[in-house]
């Protein structure tokens, strides 16, 4: 068959206007992250973010809850674009970090440290935002001793926006009913089920007693008597002081005096993650209002009892879980790039 030139260039241009249309995939839609994106661009990153990770839950093992709370806080706001770590600066002078919700937010140095070690490694070629979900992967794998595990896909892009008010309204708040938590994680097509798995990481980590104030007037129906005393007890020693988010962490001069039946429950390794949260909260021993709240709903119910029976189950679906939030997407057509420095968009 003989074509012409001109049937040719029309059957391309008719091509060309169906490729157009076909729209492309949103950016940073969490459809082309891959596992071992770094392989050929930087190898061996993976394994430089772990050892940093370990070296610095070595020294201080509070660094890991931290860790694990910063993949929460950057992927409800904004999506997973290092958005969190973004510094206030007199243009910008109020960054998400600056957000009350995001009270006692940390371990930014260790993130500083690994992206400095990459970047001496391949210059430009890790995000801050990849940098962030294996950290928190890694912290969340050892503080579990292993049983948190799962292979993170990469190759986000770092956010250039970063605003207080968009972290005030995206995450949820510890005096939040159970009503607004559920609508709080369904806005970022999270369950029921899922708010109750993640909400099992206050087994590790520490909240300031302005984030606890409501339970120190709670009644025994919410929290048991001895241990709101031992609460009110700690929170009367300064204006602001921090307790361990898990019972077993407290300090046994404080359990002796004020809930003694609870001191051989004491652990030596501290921020142990596993589904003691389950158990605690059944038993009204949880810090915050909204741990409490999971206990007030039927179906979020019968999932604290759930993982309360089951932690092998609740180590294989919070890893699930924390999986499902790395892959929050930036918001359609947010621009995206590689930060020199995690803390500012100055330096890409
Ligand atoms: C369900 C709704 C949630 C609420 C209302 C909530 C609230 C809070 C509050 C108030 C604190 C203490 C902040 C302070 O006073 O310093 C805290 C700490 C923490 N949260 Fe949540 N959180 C929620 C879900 C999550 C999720 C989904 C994760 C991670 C998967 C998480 C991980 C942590 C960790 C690890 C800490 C301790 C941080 C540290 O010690 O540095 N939280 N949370």
């Amino acid at each position: 068959m003989k074509v012409s030139v001109a049937a040719v260039a029309v059957a391309l241009l008719a091509a060309a206007a169906v490729l157009m249309t076909v729209p492309a995939p949103a950016e940073g839609s969490g459809h082309h992250l891959k596992v071992g994106y770094y392989d050929k661009k930087c190898r061996g990153v993976e394994n430089v973010v772990k050892y940093h990770v370990a070296k610095a839950i070595k020294a201080n093992r509070k660094a890991g809850a931290a860790l694990v709370r910063l993949i929460f806080h950057d992927c409800f706001v904004r999506g997973c674009d290092g958005s969190v770590l973004l510094d206030p600066t007199p243009a910008n002078p109020h960054t998400e970090k600056t957000a009350p919700i995001n009270i006692g937010l940390a371990a930014f140095e260790v993130i500083d440290e690994i992206k400095a070690a990459v970047e001496a490694r391949c210059p430009g070629t890790v995000s801050c935002a990849d940098i962030v979900i294996y950290a928190a992967r890694d912290a969340a794998s050892i503080l579990s001793n292993g049983h948190v595990h799962f292979d993170a896909p990469a190759g986000r892009l770092d956010g250039v926006v970063s605003l207080a008010a968009d972290a005030q309204r995206d995450l949820p708040d510890s005096t939040f009913t159970i009503e607004e938590l559920i609508h709080n994680f369904k806005r970022k097509n999270f369950t029921v089920e899922e708010l109750v798995i993640l909400s099992g990481a206050h087994a590790i980590g520490v909240g300031h007693c302005s984030s606890l104030r409501a339970r120190l007037t709670a009644p025994p129906s919410q929290i048991v008597p001895a241990y709101r005393n031992l609460l009110a007890g700690k929170c009367a020693a300064g204006p602001d002081p921090i307790v361990p988010n898990n019972v077993r962490d407290e300090d046994p001069a404080a359990v002796a005096a004020a809930f003694p039946s609870f001191l051989k429950k004491l652990r030596k390794v501290k921020d142990f993650l596993d589904n003691s949260y389950y158990h605690n909260n059944l038993a009204r021993i949880v810090t915050f209002n909204s741990d409490w709240q999971l206990l007030t709903e039927k179906e979020a119910l019968g999932h604290v009892k759930e993982y309360a029976e089951n932690g092998t189950l609740w180590d294989e679906d919070f890893s699930d879980a924390l999986l499902k939030l790395s892959k929050l997407p930036m918001p359609h057509g947010s621009k995206g790039v590689i930060r020199k420095n995690c803390r500012c968009v100055s330096h890409y």
